[in-house]
C-alpha cells in the first residue's frame, strides 16, 4: 500500500468515524461498519439504528428506535434470538449485501438479499424501513419492513408476497426484558378469502373477518379517518394489508405479549397514547358460541342460536357453555339440495374463512347458484359490498359469528324448505329481538299450565258454567282471508310467541291476528281454557280479546286493532312522532295501572314476562294497552315465586334472577317496568344503547342501579310501595 492510499483510507476512517459520532450518516457500505455505541440516524432524524438493551437486561441488540422519543422505543430488533453478551458486537454489510451481526469473528445474524449486489448500501429510511440498495438502483435487496418484529409501522405492508412465500406477521416480544418472540401472533391467513388472526399459541385468539372492499368485517369502526389511509390488496402475487399516515406524527401498532391485545398508540406530549386495540369485547373471542350461534355483546347471555338452529346440548348451553355451537332444527339432505333455500341474517362479522371459495367476478344471484348446487357449500355472500359485487362461499359448519347493533354485514344461509317460511317472517323486522322459539312456547304452556289445571280444572269448569264469558270462535278461512292469506306484508310485529298481522274482517273492522308457532305442544282444550281465562282480564289498559280460531295445529289470537301501533314507534330517538313528555308521563302511568291489574286486581294474578315497548299498543288517543299478557304465566293460591328451566321474555328486559336461574314472580315484571321506564324517560332503546366510554347498556348506565333496587332484588316492599316509587322519580328524571 503506497502513502496516498494509506492517508486515503485513514481519512475515510476518520471521516467515517466523525460522521458516525455526530450522527449525520444515514447508511453504511460495505468498508464501514457499525460498533456497539454507533448509531445511524434517518435523514430527517425520524430513526435510529444501533445497539441497544432492552428494559433491565444486559444484553444487546441491534434495533431502530425513534430518534426524538425520549422513552425509547424500539420498532425494530435484528438479532432477536440471539443476543450479544458484551458490547463486542458489530453490524456490517459485506461486498455481496448481505448483513451479518459479528460478535468475536463469528456470526450471530445474518439476512441475505434477493440477488447479490455489485455496490450495496445500508440506508435507514425515515419511514423505519432498514433497506438494502445496489448503486443507483431504486429496488431494495433486502427491507426490514419485510421482516418485522412486533410493530407495524406507517407503509409497511402486512401480509403474504404469495410469489417469494414471505410472509410478514407480528409477533410479541416475550416480555419487556426480552425481544425474542413470544406466542402472541398477528398473521394474514393464506385461505382462499383471507383475513387475519390473533394467534396464542397454536389457538386463534381472534379474526379479522375477510376484507369487505371497505374493511375487515369484523371491524366496522375501519373508517376513512383524518389521521391515516389505509387498503387492502389481494391479487394472484400478494395478500397484505397497509396502513400510511396523513400526517406528521408518530405512530406504531403492535401485538403485546403482557395483556394479548393489539394496540395502536400515538405519541403525544403526555407519552403513548392507546388509541385502539383489538380484540374490542368479549364477542371478539373467537368461536365463543361455537357454530350456528351468534354473539351479540348486548345481550345476556351474548351467545345465540341462529334462526333455524337450536343448542348442540341444550344443558350444556343453558349452563353457559356454548362450545358446542347450535345444530339445525331440521337435517339437509343432500338428495334434496335443489329444495333448500337461503334465509338473510343481517349485521353480522362474517364466519371464519378457513374453508372458503372465493369468485369476484359473480355476482349475488350466480353466487346463490353455485352454493345451491354443491351440498356441503353452507352459506354465500357478496365478497365486495361496496356495489354488491362478487361471491364468497362458504363450506361445513360457520363459526365465529358476531352480531352487530350496528353496520355487518348479510350473509344468506342455506336453510331446510320448511325453516324458511315462518322464520323469514319474522325476519321482517330487523331489529333484534330474541326470538323465542316454538319449543320454549310449548315448554311454557305445558310446564306453566298443564299441571295447574289437572288439579284446578274441575273447580273452574264449573264456575264457567255460571258466568261463561263468550268469546267468538273464527274460523281458519275468516282469519286468512283478513290477513290476506297470513301475507307478509300484512305483518305488523314479532312477539316471543309468533308473529301478529294486521286484518280486516268482512264488516270492516281492523283487528290483530297473533299466530301462536305451530308445535306449540298444547292441547286444545287447553288453548281454549287459556283464552276464557284471558277475556276475562278486562281493564282499559289491556288490548282486549276480540277472539280466537284453532284448527289443526293452528292457534290464533285476535285483538282489536290499535292504528297508533306500539309504544316503540313513538319513543325513541330517531322518531319524528317523538312523544312529548307530559304524554309519556301518562303513558307510564297508563301502563302501570295495567300492570297493577294483572299483578293485583284481577281474579287471577297474572305475570306478564315480556312486558317491553314492543307490547304496548297505543289506542287512538294514545292510551296504552298491555298486549300479549294472555300467554303469560298465571298464578293460583298463595304462591308467589316459580322457577322454570323455560325462560321466556326479551333480553334486556329481563331481571337478573330470572334470565339466569329461571325465578320469576312479579318482580320479573317490575323489573322490566322498570326498564321500559328508562326507555320512555330517555327515548334509547335499552339493547341499542351505547356509551363511549364503557360497554354497558342502558341499565349498567347509571340508572341501571336504580332498576335493579327497585324491579330487581327489593322483595320487602310490597308492589304498590314500588310503583308510587316509580312515580315518584319520573318528574325528576325528566
Ligand atoms: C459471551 O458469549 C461468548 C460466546 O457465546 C462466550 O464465549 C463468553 O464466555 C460469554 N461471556 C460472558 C461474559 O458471559
Ligand atoms: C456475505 O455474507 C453471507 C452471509 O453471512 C455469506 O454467505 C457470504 O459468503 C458473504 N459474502 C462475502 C463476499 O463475503
Ligand atoms: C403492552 O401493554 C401494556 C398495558 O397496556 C403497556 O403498559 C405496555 O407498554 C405495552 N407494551 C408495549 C411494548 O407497548
Ligand atoms: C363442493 O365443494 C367442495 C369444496 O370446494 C368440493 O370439494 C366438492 O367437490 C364440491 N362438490 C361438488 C359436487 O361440486
Amino acid at each position: 500500500m503506497d502513502l496516498l492510499s494509506s492517508i486515503l483510507v485513514v481519512t475515510n476512517l476518520l471521516f467515517f468515524l466523525f460522521k458516525i459520532s455526530y450522527g449525520v450518516l444515514d447508511s453504511i457500505t460495505p468498508s464501514q461498519r457499525l460498533s456497539d455505541g454507533d448509531t445511524i440516524m434517518s435523514r430527517e432524524g425520524n430513526f435510529v439504528l444501533g445497539f441497544f438493551s432492552p428494559g433491565s437486561s444486559k444484553n444487546r441488540y441491534v434495533g431502530i428506535w425513534y430518534k426524538s422519543i425520549p422513552v425509547q422505543t424500539v420498532v425494530w430488533v435484528a438479532n432477536r434470538v440471539h443476543p450479544i453478551n458484551d458490547t463486542s458486537g458489530i453490524l456490517m454489510i459485506n461486498s455481496t449485501g448481505n448483513l451479518n451481526v459479528i460478535q468475536n469473528n463469528s456470526v450471530v445474524w445474518s439476512a441475505s438479499t434477493l440477488k447479490e449486489a455489485q455496490s450495496p448500501l445500508l440506508q435507514l429510511l425515515d419511514t423505519g424501513n432498514l433497506v438494502v440498495t445496489d448503486g443507483n438502483s431504486e429496488d431494495y435487496l433486502w427491507q426490514s419492513f419485510d421482516y418485522p418484529s412486533d410493530t407495524m409501522l406507517s407503509g409497511m405492508k402486512y401480509g403474504w408476497d404469495l410469489k417469494r412465500g414471505l410472509n410478514r406477521r407480528l409477533i410479541a416480544w416475550k416480555n419487556w426484558d426480552d425481544p425474542s418472540p413470544g406466542n402472541f401472533i398477528l398473521e394474514m391467513t393464506h385461505h382462499n378469502y383471507p383475513e387475519a388472526y390473533l394467534w396464542q399459541g397454536s389457538t386463534i385468539y381472534f379474526r379479522s373477518g375477510p376484507w369487505n372492499g371497505y374493511r375487515f368485517s369484523g371491524l366496522p369502526g375501519l373508517k376513512p379517518n383524518p389521521v391515516f389511509a389505509f387498503k387492502f390488496v389481494f391479487n394472484q402475487d400478494e395478500a397484505y394489508f397497509i396502513c400510511t399516515l396523513k400526517q406528521s406524527l408518530h405512530a406504531r401498532s403492535l401485538v403485546n405479549q403482557t395483556n394479548s391485545m393489539f394496540q395502536r398508540f400515538t405519541w403525544t406530549e403526555q407519552g403513548w397514547k392507546l388509541h385502539a386495540y383489538l380484540p374490542m369485547d368479549f364477542c371478539d373471542t373467537y368461536a365463543l358460541c361455537g357454530a350456528y350461534a351468534r354473539c351479540l355483546v348486548t345481550d345476556f347471555p351474548v351467545c345465540q342460536c341462529l334462526n333455524g338452529f337450536k343448542p348442540k346440548s341444550q344443558q350444556r348451553w343453558d349452563s353457559m357453555d356454548w362450545s358446542q355451537g347450535c345444530v339445525r332444527n331440521k337435517r339437509l339432505s343432500c338428495e334434496e339440495k335443489s329444495t333448500h333455500g337461503f334465509l338473510k341474517f343481517s349485521g353480522l362479522k362474517l364466519p371464519d374463512t378457513t374453508h372458503s371459495w372465493l369468485n369476484t367476478k359473480m355476482n349475488l344471484k350466480e353466487c346463490r347458484a353455485e352454493c345451491l348446487n354443491n351440498c356441503s357449500c353452507m352459506a354465500y355472500t357478496n365478497s365486495d359490498i361496496r356495489e354488491g359485487a362478487g361471491c364468497a362461499i362458504w363450506f361445513g359448519d360457520l363459526v365465529d359469528i358476531k352480531q352487530f347493533p350496528t353496520g355487518g354485514q348479510d350473509l344468506y344461509i342455506r336453510m331446510h324448505p320448511s325453516e324458511l317460511g315462518s322464520i323469514h317472517k319474522l325476519n321482517k323486522k330487523k331489529r333484534v329481538v330474541v326470538i323465542i322459539t316454538a319449543s320454549i312456547i310449548s315448554g311454557l304452556l305445558t310446564l306453566g299450565l298443564l299441571w295447574r289445571f289437572t288439579w284446578k280444572t274441575t273447580n273452574r269448569r264449573r264456575e264457567r258454567k255460571k258466568e261463561d264469558v263468550d268469546v267468538p270462535l273464527f274460523n281458519f278461512t275468516t282469519v286468512a282471508t283478513a290477513t290476506n292469506k297470513f301475507s307478509p306484508a300484512n305483518v305488523i310485529g314479532a312477539g316471543g310467541f309468533g308473529p301478529v298481522y294486521k286484518g280486516r274482517l268482512c264488516n270492516g273492522q281492523d283487528i290483530a291476528v297473533k299466530r301462536l308457532s305451530k308445535n306449540s305442544r298444547q292441547g286444545l282444550e287447553e288453548f281454549k281454557t287459556e283464552v276464557v281465562l284471558i277475556a276475562k282480564l278486562q281493564h282499559k289498559n289491556l288490548a282486549k280479546l276480540l277472539g280466537y280460531c284453532v284448527e289443526g295445529d293452528e292457534k290464533i289470537l285476535i285483538y282489536e286493532y290499535m292504528p297508533n301501533k306500539s309504544l316503540d314507534c313513538f319513543i325513541f330517538e330517531q322518531n319524528d312522532n317523538l312523544l312529548a313528555w307530559p304524554k309519556r308521563f301518562d303513558i307510564i302511568i297508563g301502563i302501570v295501572r295495567g300492570l297493577l291489574y294483572l299483578h293485583q286486581d284481577s281474579r287471577l294474578q297474572v305475570i306478564h314476562r315480556d312486558l317491553k315497548a314492543s307490547n304496548i299498543l297505543l289506542d287512538i288517543n294514545l292510551n296504552p294497552k298491555i298486549s300479549d299478557f294472555g300467554l303469560a304465566r298465571t298464578f293460583v293460591g298463595d304462591e308467589s315465586e316459580v322457577k322454570t328451566d323455560r325462560v321466556v321474555g326479551t333480553y334486556g328486559y329481563m331481571s337478573p334472577e330470572y334470565a339466569i336461574d329461571g325465578r320469576f314472580s312479579v318482580k320479573s315484571d317490575v323489573f322490566s317496568m322498570g326498564v321500559l321506564m328508562l326507555e320512555i324517560v330517555s327515548a334509547m332503546k335499552i339493547r341499542k344503547f351505547s356509551h363511549p366510554n364503557h360497554h354497558h347498556n342502558l341499565l349498567g348506565h347509571g340508572l341501571g342501579t336504580i332498576v335493579y333496587m327497585f324491579g330487581g332484588f327489593t322483595f320487602k316492599i310490597s308492589n304498590l310501595e314500588m310503583y308510587s316509587s316509580w312515580f315518584a322519580m319520573c318528574p325528576k328524571v325528566s
